[in-house]
């Protein structure tokens, strides 16, 4: 069992604390999962690379740091579930004219933003960052540090996504020597089966060796993601996968719920779905893989996500210094975001930037004037308070009214009336304590953390409309 603390207030909290059926019968409603606010459906096309050029050169003399998100979109092979933005090839030359492009349009944003502001943060994502070659990485990573300040090592969170069946003891060196110091793997489930299944084959080997050389490099906080709701999963099967991952000891484990959506998601047709879990195994799993990571001395941050209570996630939720970005929890302070390559979304100057998602719309605009927005949003004041209430809610578990009340100059009550009256239904099920001065999200409403955020969503009712939000769990 763990010793967490939140806001100062010290609980002991164990799988069953987090896990109460009845209430995620109740309230497993279909969400999205805050790693922005607005989310990404109410971006629309009226905001373009024009905008963007704009509002680099306004935050251009802003002295706050700056965060950098450049997508790598390749992968070698295609996993059936993935829901992520990649191009699946073997073409490995496919890499230098896209990189040709990242240069490009490197070139462009640093014309305008400068290179004045200090960069703390950058992370790879894809796709597979390393499907780049060393040599590759090396040159990419020179240039975002002739073009952008970035801040020594040490100081700063680089991070990468990577396949561990795509990367050497070389790699991991190369890795580390170009300034990365935190990295996340996809494992999602040892069973031969279910690897057969979703076309991911992987063994224990390649995992816990790509592990043992990032922590002999010095890797800081290596994260493992795991996936619950693939076919042929059962408690038993996944309960000997968890078991090889605890013994290899990682720092952070991501335990994603497996969003099933073939109607976007082509690769997702080949999964049998007559094999996939049902509904209450899913849970049955859920259920026993937290009681056994908490067990194991995992904490749970939130939103999938878990912890060694020694990591920095977890100091600094319990520090109240969490914040959420696109990639999910991180503790660097809420900064610009400046996205780099086909599809990436950044945040600068109270907006949202989105890149086209095709790669010849995004060379034909990177060749043609160095920028590729599509879409975007501009965050109005009511989105910024809202924002603000939504992930101190997802980082915090909490939210203390008169903070809000002071930070935007509005009276609480009144503002957000509407939600109060959800709120006080959910305080009445045991979700959340609600006062007069704040609301505190108990641990039995944890794991139901979206469905409290969606409360404060004023955008939420057209876009459900509009999209497909995966199950809550
Ligand atoms: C970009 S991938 C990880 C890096 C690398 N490409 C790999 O697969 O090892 C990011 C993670 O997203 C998660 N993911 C992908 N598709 C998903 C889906 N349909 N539902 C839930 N999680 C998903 C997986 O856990 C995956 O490891
Ligand atoms: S899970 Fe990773 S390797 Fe597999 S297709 Fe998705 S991005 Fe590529």
């Amino acid at each position: 069992m763990e010793t967490t603390e939140n806001n100062g207030r010290a609980s002991r909290l164990g799988g069953a604390d987090l896990f109460d059926l009845a209430l995620i019968k109740k309230h497993d409603k279909a969400g999205p999962r805050y790693t922005s606010y607005p989310t990404a459906p109410m971006f629309h096309d009226g905001i373009g690379s024009a905008v963007y050029a704009e509002t680099l050169k306004k935050v251009a003399l802003d002295d706050a740091p700056l965060s950098l998100y450049i997508h790598i979109p390749f992968c070698n092979t295609v996993c059936y579930y993935c829901g992520c933005n990649k191009i699946v090839t073997k073409q490995y030359g496919r890499a230098a004219p896209y990189l040709e492009l990242l240069f490009k349009e490197i070139d462009a944003v640093a014309d305008l933003v400068g290179n004045a502001r200090p960069v703390t943060q950058l992370h790879f994502g894809g796709g597979t960052p390393t499907f780049l070659n060393d040599e590759q990485i090396r040159a990419l990573m020179t240039k975002l540090r002739e073009r952008f300040h970035l801040v020594a090592d040490d100081l700063a969170e680089y991070s990468i996504e990577m396949d561990p069946r795509e990367c050497t003891p070389a790699t991991v060196k190369t890795l580390r020597e170009v300034g990365f110091n935190r990295m996340s793997m996809g494992v999602q489930d040892f069973d031969p089966l279910v690897q057969k299944a979703v076309n991911r084959i992987q063994s224990k080997d390649v995992t816990l060796s790509v592990l043992k050389d990032a922590r002999r490099e010095g890797f800081k906080s290596m994260n493992i993601d795991l996936m619950y709701g693939l076919p042929h999963q059962t408690v038993e099967t996944f309960d000997a996968t968890l078991n090889q991952i605890i013994a290899f000891n990682p720092d952070r484990i991501a335990l994603f719920n497996y969003a099933h959506l073939p109607e976007m998601f082509m690769p997702q047709r080949r999964i049998d779905e007559s094999a996939m879990p049902s509904a209450q195994e899913k849970l049955n799993i859920l259920e026993h893989s937290i009681n056994k990571l908490i067990d194991a001395g995992y904490v749970f941050i939130g939103m999938d996500h878990f912890a060694k209570p020694t990591d920095e996630l977890t100091l600094a939720q319990q520090e109240g210094k969490l914040y959420r970005n696109f990639q999910g929890y991180s503790t660097q302070a809420d900064c610009d975001l400046i996205g780099l390559g086909l599809t990436s979304i950044g945040y600068v100057g109270g907006c949202f930037f989105q890149n086209h998602k095709e790669m010849d719309v995004y060379a034909d605009s990177i060749t043609a004037h160095g920028l590729a927005v599509f879409r975007g949003y501009v965050l109005s004041p009511e989105d910024h308070l809202r924002r603000a209430v939504i992930m101190r809610l997802m980082c915090a578990f909490a939210l203390d009214f008169k903070q809000i009340e002071r930070e935007f100059d509005i009276e609480f009550k009144t503002h957000f009336a509407d939600a109060l009256l959800d709120l006080k239904a959910m305080a009445e099920d045991g979700l959340l304590n609600l006062s007069a001065h704040g609301l505190e999200v108990l641990p039995a409403g944890r794991l139901m953390i979206r469905n409290v955020a969606m409360v404060f969503d004023e955008h939420l009712r057209e876009q459900r409309k509009a999209s497909n939000f995966s199950k809550v769990l």
